[in-house]
């Protein structure tokens, strides 16, 4: 599969959010970032503050990379469904918060994104396989969430690996996702564990050219 590369937001600068996105878009043969990983933060759930809606609505009307919206909030079952109606691609949601995910899945379909489910690095897999048949993607959380820049998880990766089991034997149906310290040293393990979308922040923002960095990071995997 082709992997896919979502740079995040997080480590961008925020009063030029636009000019960040077209920084990662199809550039001559390249084809640019797959999705725009948008990290909303609630400083409830995580102990941190970022953006919310009405940055989300602005933010897609201003590019045409499909948003990949990583909800680090309390009460996803009230406000996800609302960053499905702004039009993001995908809605992901941590199940740590969630109330009723099985409910979360159906309304995130039903306001037209794909849906979205997260596990914290020390959250299992394995009590949520039969939640996750309602979900298109899982994002496993390579560091704890709420801030860019930290490193690498490698024990995450065995919750991959299972996913990953889990998908090729037919049992699941989804995108397998990593989030956290993804960056040249790393990405190579975690594709070998079986990630098919690579969240990355500081390794693409932080470089002096965020497109050649998409670039770079999707030829180290491409198999
Ligand atoms: C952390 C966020 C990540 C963050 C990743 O809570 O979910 O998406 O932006 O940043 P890096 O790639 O720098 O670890
Ligand atoms: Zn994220």
């Amino acid at each position: 599969m082709h992997p896919m590369i979502a740079p995040s937001i997080l480590s961008a600068d925020f009063a030029r959010l636009a000019d960040e996105a077209a920084a990662v878009g199809p550039r001559g043969d390249e084809p640019g970032a797959d999705w725009l990983h948008v990290d909303v933060m609630d400083a409830h759930f995580v102990p941190n503050l970022t953006l919310g809606l009405p940055v989300v609505q602005s933010l897609g009307a201003a590019t045409g990379i499909p948003l990949d919206c990583h909800l680090m909030i309390e009460d996803p079952d009230r406000w996800a469904p609302g960053y499905a109606e702004a039009g993001a691609r995908n809605v992901t949601v941590h199940v740590e918060a969630a109330r009723d995910p099985v409910m979360l899945a159906k309304n995130l379909r039903a306001a037209g994104s794909l849906a979205g489910l997260s596990i914290k690095p020390g959250t299992p897999l394995e009590p949520y396989v039969e939640v996750l048949r309602h979900y298109d993607t899982l994002l496993v959380m390579s560091v704890e969430p709420g801030f860019g820049g930290q490193s690498f998880i490698p024990e995450v990766l065995e919750k991959v690996r299972a996913a990953r089991r889990l998908v090729d034997t037919g049992h699941l149906r989804l995108l397998v996702e990593i989030d956290g310290g993804i960056n040249a040293d790393t990405i190579e393990q975690a594709a070998e564990a079986g990630v098919d979308c690579f969240v990355a922040g500081s390794a693409v923002y932080g470089a002096d050219d965020p497109g050649r960095a998409v670039a770079a990071l999707r030829d180290s995997v491409r198999r």
